[in-house]
């Protein structure tokens, strides 16, 4: 089970590292757009912040060929760089021919079972299926997640599940219920995760009841 934040804002990451359970960094085009910095600059600060952390960058072509190129460019952007594919024809051709490279690829854009079972098939590691995407057009991501799981189990695949799209932090306990390997969620997600009620209040209790103990030192 492994915790993921769907930013490439450096405060952000750097306040979900600093949590301490925080093993990865999902970007696209659309989350690397927000920084105002080159994708090579935005990737390089991330990975700067811990050498651990493991990287998700999308490739942006649409033809097999360049995307394998550019895949493989990508791949050394830092240590440990999981390609994103989008998931059509051309992108699981290039998935095909880099799982014999040994490049790990998340086939991103997933909205379906049969889209991860195509993506599965193709030899992707991760696929990614949008849940938030798909609530909000009233359709079931939670659902699509269990429906997936249920696939990959029967089947013995090792493709794993990252769900993405996150709207709210409810979501992810269900997502990881489901079977979900991986939740990659919004910053703002991962701090109201720490949060209760009963925690502040037991805190505060304890801090005082603390300054009753009489002390030795
Ligand atoms: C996943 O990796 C995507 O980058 C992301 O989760 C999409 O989320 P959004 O639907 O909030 O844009």
């Amino acid at each position: 089970m492994q915790i993921f934040l769907d930013t490439a804002n450096i405060e952000e990451i750097s306040k979900g590292i600093a949590g301490g359970c925080v093993s990865g960094v999902t970007t696209n085009p659309t989350i690397i757009s927000r920084e105002n910095k080159s994708l090579q600059q935005c990737i390089g600060d991330i990975s700067a912040l811990s050498p651990d952390l493991t990287v998700l960058v999308e490739a942006v072509s649409s033809e097999t060929k360049e995307m394998v190129k550019e895949a493989r460019q990508l791949s050394k952007l830092a240590k440990d760089i999981i390609v994103k594919i989008p998931m059509t024809p051309h992108g699981l051709a290039a998935v095909r021919i880099l799982s014999g490279e040994n490049i790990r690829t998340t086939v991103t854009l997933v909205f379906s079972c049969n889209q991860a079972i195509a993506a599965s098939c193709a030899g992707a590691d991760y696929v990614a299926p949008f849940v938030g995407r798909l609530d909000d057009i009233n359709a079931d991501g939670l659902s699509l997640i269990k429906s997936i799981k249920k696939i990959f189990v029967t089947q013995n695949a090792r493709t794993k599940i990252i769900s993405a799209s996150i709207r709210t932090p409810q979501s992810v306990a269900e997502l990881f219920a489901a079977g979900s390997d991986i939740v990659t969620m919004p910053g703002n997600i991962l701090q109201a995760m720490y949060k209760h009620p009963l925690t502040d209040a037991g805190l505060q209790k304890f801090a005082e009841d603390w300054r009753k103990v009489p002390k030795e030192l």
